[in-house]
């Protein structure tokens, strides 16, 4: 695995210039602009023969590359340590496309059992009919040796896990991956390459639901692959082929979002420790799942692999699915949606949306119960979010 060593710079200032070089000189305009354009030229027909020989690297039309989205890619690999990332359409263009250039029919793919709904559905649904067969660990890789199969291709994790937060241990889960041979892949939407770099401890490839920290505002569907130049290659490949390629005006505001991601990480993680607190010492709340707070089982892995705990948090209300119901219908300044990331605080109920279509069984693996309350924590004021909290649970 060949990846650059970790960042140069502070992660705020990697957000804001990393891949964004061009702004130097002669009036040149500080915002990268939107290079809208579906086709570009070629001076002579020479120039497009060696395009065609893969002797240049000119661009040639926009489903290929785009002079906006190689920004945002530059942005991501230089904030997750990274050769080269590409930028997708969304967290499962980018999640679809990762996995289907690495396993082809007749492989098998070790997973996390606790995944995003999404990735579960496509690994049970879809590529169970490509012939690639997912087998499912916990998140504590308890038995994983039992997994492998000469057919085991590659390990995917998530941490932390949707909606539950578990952690997963990234150098135990790296080492074994390295010890057998398989490719490592991992989801990085809930921690961003703020709180955690797993190339840096050895994964090959690093997935993104864009949509998430990176854009931020809850104003656009985007995801992104980073990794080795030679993994992001055969990736980048697999997107062209299946079409899953961004808009550069998306490319634009993800640019955007990503210059302000360590603030907002940092005011969201806060917010959510104070969140987290809060409900904990709530009588209506039988449980809160957050890796910040003592009382959560993976806190002191969450504290050696983390740089901070995170704005995602989860709980159960003692009065189950009616209590959960009840409190969703309440709250004011929360919004009731699905997605997380952004600056507004959202609440949702994962059994009617990131984990919807899936059976009794299926839930209870993924460690969803029916009265499980998702939070995404943003940026408002934390006194406000407490206030709207306590009303809601009155
Ligand atoms: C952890 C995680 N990964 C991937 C995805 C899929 O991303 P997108 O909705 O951008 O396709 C999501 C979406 O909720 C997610 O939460």
């Amino acid at each position: 695995m060949k990846n650059k060593p970790a960042r140069q710079q502070g992660a705020q200032t990697t957000a804001i210039h990393a891949g964004e070089a061009a702004r130097h000189g002669v009036s040149a305009p500080v915002d990268t602009p939107i290079v809208r354009s579906s086709t570009f030229t070629f001076p002579n027909t020479r120039e497009m023969r060696r395009w065609a020989e893969g002797k240049s690297k000119a661009y040639i039309y926009t489903r290929y590359g785009n002079p906006t989205l190689a920004v945002a890619e530059a942005k991501i690999a230089a904030l997750e340590g990274t050769e080269a990332a590409v930028v997708t359409a969304s967290g499962m263009a980018a999640i679809s496309s990762a996995l289907l250039a690495v396993l082809k029919a007749g492989d098998e793919v070790i997973s996390t059992a606790q995944l995003y709904g999404g990735t579960y559905r496509l690994m049970r649904d879809i590529l169970t009919d490509l012939g690639i067969r997912t087998r499912l660990v916990e998140a504590d890789l308890a038995g994983i040796a039992d997994c492998l199969s000469p057919r085991t291709k590659a390990l995917y994790v998530e941490t932390p896990t949707n909606p539950t937060l578990r952690l997963v241990d990234l150098r135990k889960a790296a080492a074994f991956a390295k010890q057998h041979g398989l490719v490592s892949m991992i989801d990085n939407t809930f921690a961003t390459p703020l709180l955690q770099q797993p190339a840096a401890l050895g994964y090959d490839l690093v997935v993104h639901s864009a949509t998430k920290y990176l854009g931020g505002h809850s104003d656009l569907i985007a995801g992104a692959v980073a990794g080795s130049r030679k993994w992001i290659a055969r990736v980048r490949t697999m997107i062209i082929s299946l079409g899953g390629s961004m808009d550069p005006q998306t490319a634009h505001l993800l640019i955007r979002g990503i210059r302000t991601l360590g603030v907002r990480v940092e005011r969201q993680c806060a917010n959510a420790l104070t969140v987290a607190k809060f409900l904990e010492r709530h009588p209506k709340v039988a449980r809160v799942h957050y890796p910040g707070l003592a009382s959560h089982p993976d806190h002191a892995l969450a504290k050696k692999q983390m740089r901070g705990f995170g704005s995602m948090l989860a709980f159960d209300l003692k009065g189950g699915l009616p209590a959960a119901s009840r409190f969703c219908d309440r709250v004011r300044l929360f919004l009731l949606a699905a997605s997380l990331g952004g600056v507004e605080s959202l609440v949702v109920l994962p059994i009617y949306t990131s984990h919807y279509n899936m059976s009794q069984e299926e839930l209870r693996r993924a460690g969803v119960s029916p009265g499980t309350v998702r939070v995404s924590v943003g940026l408002e004021d934390a006194a406000d979010l407490i206030a709207d909290l306590r009303q809601a649970l009155a």
